[in-house]
């Protein structure tokens, strides 16, 4: 566990339930153990900010020097404001308007680019600018196929047999291809798709196709655990063999290039928890029913990809076992945070904590049923501080209503 059991329930007890609190040691952690792993000088990481762009956690990982991976303008906005130079945040997107690269590339941000028929409009609106590309590895993996980018099943980057197509729009253009990129999906379950995705891509990253390279750029999807019988990846066995591929793809390119990941769910998963409390114990003829206080809109992973997320009964952790449906607040059968969980026996007014609740929960989250979504809380050196503050209801509906066109 990142956080202990004490820490959680101090938080709990000063902001109250739901709520996310984050461990930025660890993620800080996690940031400085990439470094070791993958011992390669001109390594950059670009963290993912669509896994957690809360601004305290953007702004630890801006004073340790990561780089941000940006997907909207939203996130170059954000990543900005919380201290992110230009030259550290790649633009990613996919089926971006005119509007948006426009915005995107008028502020300086290099745009990554992973489709043909938007190179040439890029290539058309701002000749002789510096460009990435994206292509698709072509290799499927991840934690579940909604989260598989690779394979010509999914919109993602252009194909790697178009790269002849790449670099002849490029010349027309006048474009300098500085980087290429590729994602392979999130959660990958075997380092084998790593090592296979970063020779898909550096295969066609010659120095006769792309001569003015600065980096290649092999994405995220680094895994971590998330049930506790899973095993851990031998991060530094993977790192040997990435640093091993790509300085050796190096020397027959002719020159080091950067080489640059952009992890988010290994970055800030493990490090938060969601905190919520359980307000009704039903039994359903021997079905065990424990309702909290929060609900998916709050945490859709387990709804959206039916993932894992461990719970533990931070109010009662000796308690005998059952199993239970472990359900939120909103009015949907399959507002379910787990199913037939065997659990010590929840009482009402409990604390438990979904853990692994730090990437791509609070930032997925919505106020579906007009619930405003918890606060965030962080611990950092040991100091426990508020990170985001919980609209009220009287906030939420007044929202509501400015946005609206016609208040009553
Ligand atoms: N780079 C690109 C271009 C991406 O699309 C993504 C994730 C990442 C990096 C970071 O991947 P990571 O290291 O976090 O696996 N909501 C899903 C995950 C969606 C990932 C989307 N793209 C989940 O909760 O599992």
């Amino acid at each position: 566990m990142s956080l202990t059991r004490e820490q959680l329930q101090e938080a709990a007890e000063k902001f109250g339930t739901p709520l996310f609190v984050y461990d930025a040691d660890r993620i800080a952690g996690c940031y400085r153990a990439l470094f070791d792993f993958i011992r390669y000088p001109g390594l950059k990481i670009h963290y993912a900010m669509k896994a957690n762009y809360n601004v305290h956690i953007l702004q630890l990982l801006q004073q340790l020097g990561a780089s941000i991976d940006a997907v909207s303008p939203g996130d170059v906005l954000l990543a900005q404001r919380a201290g992110f130079p230009i030259d550290r945040i790649l633009f990613t997107a996919n089926n971006m308007t005119e509007t948006e690269m426009a915005a995107v590339h008028q502020s300086g941000v290099l745009m990554n680019i992973g489709e043909l028929s938007r190179l040439e409009k890029f290539g058309r609106a701002f000749p002789g600018s510096r460009v990435c590309i994206r292509f698709n590895p072509d290799v499927r993996d991840g934690d579940s196929a909604k989260t598989m980018t690779g394979g010509d099943l999914t919109k993602f980057g252009i194909l790697l047999q178009e790269a002849d197509h790449v670099r002849d729009l490029a010349a027309r253009y006048n474009l300098k291809v500085v980087g290429l990129h590729e994602h392979t999906g999130s959660g990958l379950q075997h380092t084998e798709s790593v090592f296979q995705s970063m020779k898909n891509l550096m295969a066609v990253a010659t120095p006769e196709r792309f001569p003015d390279l600065e980096f290649l750029d092999f994405g995220g999807g680094f895994k971590v655990p998330y049930h506790p019988d899973e095993a851990r990846v031998d991060y530094v066995t993977m790192g040997a063999e990435i640093t091993r591929l790509f300085t050796a793809f190096c020397r027959s390119y002719g020159r080091e290039l950067g080489m640059y990941f952009e992890p988010g769910k290994y970055m800030v998963a493990e490090s938060g928890y969601l905190l919520m409390t359980v307000n009704t114990i039903k039994d359903n003829n021997g079905r065990l029913i424990a309702g909290c206080n929060s609900g998916f809109p709050q945490l859709i992973r387990p709804v959206l990809y039916n993932s894992y997320h461990h719970i533990l009964n931070l109010g009662n952790p000796d308690g005998t076992p059952h199993r239970y449906d472990v359900c939120g607040n909103i009015c949907e059968t399959g507002d379910l945070f787990a199913e037939q969980r065997e659990l010590p026996e929840i009482r009402e007014g409990d604390l438990l904590a979904i853990a692994n609740a730090g990437a791509y929960c609070y930032s997925m989250g919505s106020c579906y049923n007009l619930r405003p979504m918890p606060a965030e809380a962080m611990y950092r050196d040991g100091q426990l501080q508020l990170v985001r503050r919980r609209l009220s209801n009287e906030e939420l509906v007044a929202q509501i209503i400015g946005e609206s066109l016609c208040p009553r």
